[in-house]
């Protein structure tokens, strides 16, 4: 025997085996066409096609923003007279300073709800005795004493600080 048949034997001797191990018994299913049976089966697959839609669907459907409660009545309890007075004193520096203390943008003013209140007192005199120079405030602090500087601190300094995030 040549080499050359003995090779090519040899190849072809690989292949054989080769393919007998992928073959497979094809099955063969005797079950008889329950027409019933195809007709739950297909709508089972439609409906969990359905689902996979719906999934799909709220998966790029905008996000829901959940509904933020707002805080009823005054935001800091008025447990004294004092603070009562910052409140009511407070009243003139909302439409700048916002109810929260937030600042507001549009009047270049900042947030002050949380500050300490040992700062504001400080910035409200340096303000009135015009050390710190606030033209729009003037008006509305130049007739307030020290006392009312105070009780505004008390008050301004107990809002959340909402501006912290
Ligand atoms: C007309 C708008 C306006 C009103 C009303 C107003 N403010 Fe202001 N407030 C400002 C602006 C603008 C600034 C920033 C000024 C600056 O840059 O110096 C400021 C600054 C301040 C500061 C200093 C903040 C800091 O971080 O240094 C305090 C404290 C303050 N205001 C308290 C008050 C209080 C208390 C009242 C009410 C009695 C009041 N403001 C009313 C506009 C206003």
């Amino acid at each position: 025997m040549g080499r050359l048949t003995f090779f090519l034997l040899t190849i072809v001797g690989l292949f054989a085996v080769y393919s007998l191990k992928s073959y497979q018994a094809i099955e063969v299913n005797n079950e008889r066409f329950d027409f019933e049976k195809a007709k739950k089966s297909h709508t089972e697959k439609v409906l969990e096609i359905e689902k996979l839609h719906v999934a799909a669907a709220m998966r790029y459907a905008p996000k829901v923003v959940e509904e933020v409660e707002v805080v009823q009545g005054p935001l800091v309890e008025l447990s004294t007279p004092e603070l009562q007075k910052g409140h009511d004193l407070y009243g003139k520096c909302v439409v700048c300073h916002g109810k929260r203390g937030e600042g507001k943008k549009s009047q270049n003013a900042p947030a002050i709800g949380g500050q300490f209140d040992w700062y504001i007192v400080s910035q409200l005199q340096n303000m009135k005795n015009k050390t710190r120079i606030n033209k729009v405030m003037d008006p509305y602090i130049k007739k307030l004493s020290d006392s009312d500087f105070n009780d505004l601190a008390n008050y301004i300094s107990k809002l959340p600080k909402a501006w912290a995030k």
